[in-house]
């Protein structure tokens, strides 16, 4: 019989998921959802793997949010019907939109122009499709969405509700500024800002005859420290299945809840210099900061042991298959020792592997294969 795989034997670097740890994420969001009477479509672009998918329905094929068509079109052939996507459509994809649209119940697109929407009025004028779209808010983030305090955002509100070419089906905010703030109490107040978005631009499309609509929010800080959810009708959470050592260090997760980690073995060792080398680079951890607005020099994510506990040790630098280590001078931390890095951002490390191997304890269970590309 084969000897069974552990985190001793994995060829490194290796993305790992500890799966006791991400079935308690997925029950306790899922619980916090059913408990607040929300509708629950968690962002999918964090693991996009069917199995944590379903785990976060626990066992039922729920709605979900993804930022990729491909990943739509992935959990379309997985058996997910009901499918948010959440980056504002460009023009050139609304064929292959149309497509995926007749093979599910339902696909929410998302915009924020009237380019946009005239784009889809003129393709479905052509194609005779019907879309079902939600107007992307800014809550604050700054990034994409209108601001629901203007006379623009009411226009284009407006348009939507009178297009023959869609079914307005409601406001979608993501407060991608939750990850800035530095306190739980901000974070709060990030959360409300969040709410308030969305929940006071329905009330004014209400007072203009525009009823119905859909209040969307989500994001990991703000979800994770509100206790339930509020004024709104629809959460999206996405990183919380995982975690990662942003969260933890600005206090949205413990490190005992961070489900995603690199496993790594050192490749050389410069006792003299406190200097080691990791065979994890850019290409294994991503060059995310990580939280520098609370914790300055933090390094390329957090290195440990084997048990995952935090080593005296800093990822300084990464080159594309480096990783560049200072300890102090004189660590013993021979060539061949494996080491585990919780990632700064596990979105964006888990996008990096082919393949997850899944632990319980030490030992790897199974192996998930996430949709790439675009
Ligand atoms: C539109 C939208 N919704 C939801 C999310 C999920 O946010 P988080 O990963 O913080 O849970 C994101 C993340 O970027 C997003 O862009």
């Amino acid at each position: 019989m084969a000897l069974k795989e552990t985190i001793a034997t994995l060829s490194t670097p290796a993305f790992l998921v500890d799966l006791d740890r991400v079935e308690a994420n997925t029950v306790r969001m899922h619980e916090k959802a059913s408990r607040s009477g929300v509708h629950f479509r968690p962002h999918v672009k964090t693991h996009k793997t069917l199995e944590i998918a379903r785990m976060q329905g626990r066992g039922e094929p729920l709605p979900i949010t993804v930022s990729t068509l491909a990943e739509a079109e992935f959990f379309a052939d997985g058996g997910f019907s009901d499918i948010t996507y959440a980056v504002p459509i460009s023009p050139e994809k609304l064929g292959r939109a149309a497509s995926l649209q007749k093979r599910v119940g339902r696909l929410n697109l998302l915009l924020d122009s009237m380019e946009t929407l005239a784009a889809i009025d003129s393709f479905c004028a052509t194609e005779g499709v019907l879309f079902s779209v939600f107007l992307k808010v800014d809550s604050g983030y700054g990034r994409a969405g209108v601001d629901p305090r203007t006379p623009e955002a009411l226009d284009l509100a407006r348009a939507l509700a009178g297009s023959p070419s869609v079914t307005f089906a409601g406001l979608l905010t993501h407060a991608g500024h939750s990850y800035s703030v530095s306190s739980r109490e901000a974070m709060l107040q990030v959360a409300r800002e969040e709410v308030e978005a969305v929940d006071r631009f329905a009330s004014r499309l209400r007072e203009s005859g525009v009823d119905g609509l859909v209040r969307s929010v989500g994001s990991t800080p703000t979800a994770s420290v509100v206790d339930t959810f509020e004024d709104c009708d629809e959460v999206r959470p996405g990183n919380y299945v995982f975690y990662d050592a942003f969260q933890a260090t600005v206090g949205s997760c413990t490190l005992a809840e961070c489900a995603a980690s690199v496993v790594t073995t050192v490749i050389g060792s410069y006792p003299s210099s406190g200097r080691l080398i990791l065979d994890a680079g850019a290409l294994a951890l991503s060059k995310d900061s990580g939280p520098e607005h609370v914790a300055p020099g933090f390094g390329y994510g957090l290195l440990c042991d084997l048990r995952l506990r935090p080593l005296p040790m800093r990822i300084v630098s990464l080159s594309q298959e480096h990783g560049k280590v200072e300890t102090h001078p004189g660590a013993s931390v021979p060539v061949g020792t494996r080491l585990r890095v919780i990632p700064n951002h596990s979105c964006l490390t888990a996008a990096l592997f082919d393949g997850y191997a899944v632990l319980r304890g030490e030992e790897v269970v199974d192996r998930w294969v996430p949709v790439r590309g675009w």
